[in-house]
């Protein structure tokens, strides 16, 4: 057997190096469709079907409950499109339901409920787990599948504007714990993602709206073209024009999805995280008021001051912060809320353990991302705490 020589000082101890490399291709369709659970449309089926085998697929749903009772024919549907295809779709129990918001990530005790099931229906790593929901229950129940035989397949039905341009459609899950907020989670691609417009009909305002603030975000850092659009666009998202916002999801979701495909990191090991450019706060907002400001809200407040400390930075014109937060105004996002201006218990404003806690998840050192010029992007390793302070102050009394 060949030996290979030790380099350095630190490997004399190495008698024999074997080098491992893996390389494996992710592959998952993001397809857009209209009522995905009409027995006539074959979108899920097509994805059933490209395992072609001689018994129907094993599957089980798992349905968002604020979904279900903004839409109760739900279930039905979902139980009648396996019989309408029984010959490729087997669901072994009725829909389950997850509670739907940011408690279902909350909720370690319905994670091994849901493993117990599919344990329990023998359902194996070739099997299907159908989740329909937002992005909190798609997180928390494909956390669930994540576990199950060491990850099972996943094809997800994001149903709100913010799961269909962005959570839904990368790796992740995830669950909060002690740690924070998704503390907890793992890489496991979907098998597939089906986003169905139709869902969106049944959502209220402010979560018809949250997924608008994720595209002003890829906007920001990826493309000045695309920010304009959106900026042009403000009156027709707040007025629930659905073509609009439906081109708006597909135009977000590629610039997502292209970024996971192409930066190279996409299970996330460097320090640098793009997509979660305006989150450090964001993520603090929620938790700071409890979950009462959703990520859609949050974002858009986040966005928005990074953009202000962006400026006086010198890195983003004055006019483009002013059309953003006018732009953002204009949709509806309140953009103002008490918790901004909480204090610490050093007098420091609490919104700014945001970083600290950012730091943290980061593995230790603080990777930032800004803009610079309009549509492109740079990463920051040390926040002005005094500037960033100010930034707080500027958006509460030029957005208040
Ligand atoms: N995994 C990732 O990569 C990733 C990325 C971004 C965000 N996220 C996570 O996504 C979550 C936010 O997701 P969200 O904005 O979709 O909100 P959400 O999942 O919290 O859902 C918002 C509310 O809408 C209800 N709902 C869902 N679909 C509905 C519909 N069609 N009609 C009526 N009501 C409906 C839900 O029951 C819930 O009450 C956060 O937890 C965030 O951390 C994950
Ligand atoms: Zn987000």
């Amino acid at each position: 057997m060949p030996k290979t020589p030790s380099a350095g000082k630190n490997e004399a101890r190495v008698e024999y190096a074997i080098r491992q490399q893996l390389a494996v291709p992710f592959v998952y369709p993001v397809w857009f469709t209209r009522d995905l659970f009409d027995a006539a449309n074959p979108t899920l089926r097509a994805v059933l079907e490209r395992d072609a085998r001689p018994e129907p697929h094993r599957a089980l749903a798992v349905l968002d409950a604020g979904l279900v009772s903004a839409y109760p024919a739900l279930p039905e549907r979902v139980t009648a499109y396996g019989a309408a295809h029984a010959d490729v779709l087997n669901w072994v129990v009725p829909p389950v339901q997850w509670p739907g918001g940011e408690a279902a990530k909350n909720d370690c005790a319905r994670v091994w409920r849901l493993v117990d099931l599919i344990v329990e229906k023998r359902m194996c790593r070739h099997s299907f787990v159908v989740i329909v929901g937002g992005g909190a229950v798609l997180d928390a129940a494909g956390f669930a599948a994540a576990l199950v035989h060491r990850g099972m397949r996943v094809i997800r039905v994001p149903s709100t504007t913010l799961a269909q341009n962005d959570a839904g459609v990368g790796v992740k899950n995830g669950l909060n714990g002690v740690g924070g907020k998704n503390a907890i989670g793992t890489f496991h691609p979907p098998y597939a993602v089906l986003n169905d417009f139709a869902l969106l009909s049944h959502l209220p305002f402010i979560h018809w709206i949250g997924g608008v603030a994720e595209a002003f975000k890829v906007a920001l850092i990826k493309s000045a073209p695309f920010f304009r659009e959106c900026c042009a666009r403000a009156a027709r998202y707040r007025d629930h024009d659905a073509a609009a916002l439906e081109d708006l999801i597909v135009r977000c979701a590629e610039f997502h999805l292209a970024h996971i495909r192409a930066n190279g990191d996409p299970f996330e090991t460097g320090r640098a995280r793009p997509l979660d450019f305006g989150h450090w706060a964001a993520h603090k907002l929620e938790v700071m008021s409890g979950f009462r400001i959703s990520h859609g809200e949050a974002v858009a407040t986040g966005l928005l001051l990074d953009a202000i400390y962006a400026s006086h930075q010198g890195w983003l014109a004055v006019r483009h912060v002013t059309a953003l937060r006018d732009a953002l105004h204009t949709i509806g996002f309140p953009l103002v809320y008490p918790e901004l201006q909480q204090r610490a218990a050093d007098g420091s404003l609490a919104l700014l353990g945001g970083l600290d806690d950012f730091r943290e998840h980061l593995g230790g050192a603080l990777c930032v991302t800004f803009p610079r010029g309009l549509g492109r992007k740079q990463e920051v390793q040390e926040i002005d705490r005094v500037l960033m302070q100010r930034a707080v102050e500027q958006l509460v009394s030029a957005a208040g």
